[in-house]
């Protein structure tokens, strides 16, 4: 299949060029697009086979629904059968933004975007170009990171193009996404809010909005224990690169150290090693980060890049698990294959 890439400034977005790929999703077609957090690759939200059709081209789990985008809050009372007063407190507060929110699900939602849970995920993007899309589309777009399954979520066009080009109808370049990894994903459709996945809404934000809210086992606001409850995404390895993954947490003072070790360590194995931190470590190649923001949004590209140059061993520097901190932290930790405590 050839691929369009439609390349469009995400300052200045063209309506025209956006509308061309608005007509690919209408008539059941799969486009990728940028968000703020990743790249998405969509799909008519409506349209079973459409919907079906994104599960093959990235070889995802039958299993794992996806998120339904929305370009105005109105659209989300025909998507969900229940929208509880404090959903709506979010919705106002966070949308547009990297913020998804899981609800009852209503019977206009097929099965293959739910994975026959009785809820759906929905989100409003931020991005212009994304809105643009949406809007023009007409209809609500189910999409997924536009990788390939297992592979670090896209944060520009170029890993989408490694990724699909030849497997899908077009693709949007629209500029690096701004935060660098996916949405918060928070679940409203029970008794007590549930985070499902940390992101750039943090936990702390949305306890200051919600008050109580089970964070993976753990009552926030009290300190009270709680059954682990999980999205069935978190269940798969992911955003892995080739390479393997070695993650060093802990105190500055003890962390550097620990680095410049291993680095020493696995060059004597003849290894090749890329580090990505916040100092000017000695390595192969590396990456030196100024804030726990850059590092979040350089991190997918990181990986991708150190495969791209046949880097063994990525080194991450971890950081506190707090803030935007929790959402590297767990991505991170979902990458390596060894997780160093200092
Ligand atoms: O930032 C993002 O969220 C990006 C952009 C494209 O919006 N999308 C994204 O989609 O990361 P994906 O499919 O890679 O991750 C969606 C996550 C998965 O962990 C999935 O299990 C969870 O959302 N999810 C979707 N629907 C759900 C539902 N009804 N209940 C619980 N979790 C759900
Ligand atoms: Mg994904």
């Amino acid at each position: 299949m050839e691929t369009r890439v439609y390349k469009i400034d995400p300052k200045k977005p063209d309506k025209k060029k956006i509308a061309l790929a608005a007509e690919i999703l209408k008539q059941g077609g799969l486009v990728a697009f940028p968000t703020e957090t990743v790249y998405g690759l969509g799909a008519n939200a409506l349209d079973e086979k459409a919907v079906k059709n994104i599960f093959v081209v990235k070889g995802r789990p039958s299993d794992n629904p996806l998120i339904v985008h929305v370009a105005d809050k109105k659209e989300v009372y025909k998507l969900a059968r229940e929208v509880p007063r404090k959903a709506v407190k979010l919705m106002d507060k966070f949308w547009p933004g990297p913020l998804t929110i899981v609800l009852k699900k209503s019977d206009i939602i097929p099965d293959a975007v739910s994975c026959d849970l009785d809820t759906v995920a929905i989100r409003l993007p931020s991005n212009k170009i994304a809105r643009e899309l949406i809007k023009k589309s007409g209809v609500p777009i189910a999409a997924p990171s536009a990788n390939l399954s297992g592979k670090p979520s896209p944060t520009c066009a170029s890993h989408v193009i490694k990724d699909l080009k030849g497997k899908i109808p077009a693709i949007i370049s629209g500029g690096r996404a701004d935060i660098g990894l996916e949405s918060t994903v928070i679940d409203m459709s029970g008794k007590i809010p549930i985070l499902l996945r940390p992101g750039r809404i943090t936990a702390e934000q949305l306890i200051d909005t919600l008050g109580k809210m089970h964070v993976a086992g753990i009552v926030y606001g009290k300190k009270k224990k709680m059954k682990r409850v999980r999205s069935p995404g978190m269940k798969y390895r992911h955003y892995s690169p080739n390479a393997k993954v070695v993650l060093v947490y802990g105190p500055m003072e003890k962390v550097i150290p620990k680095i410049n070790e291993l680095y020493v360590k696995y060059k004597s194995q003849g290894k090749k090693i890329g580090i990505i931190g916040f100092d000017d470590y000695a390595s192969d190649i590396n990456f030196v980060c100024k804030d726990v923001d850059e590092l979040g949004k350089v991190l997918f590209d990181k990986f991708r890049d150190f495969d791209d140059h046949k880097v063994d061993i990525i080194i991450v520097e971890g950081v506190k698990q707090e803030g935007f901190g929790l959402a590297l932290m767990n991505r991170a930790k979902k990458a390596a294959s060894e997780y160093i405590k200092v």
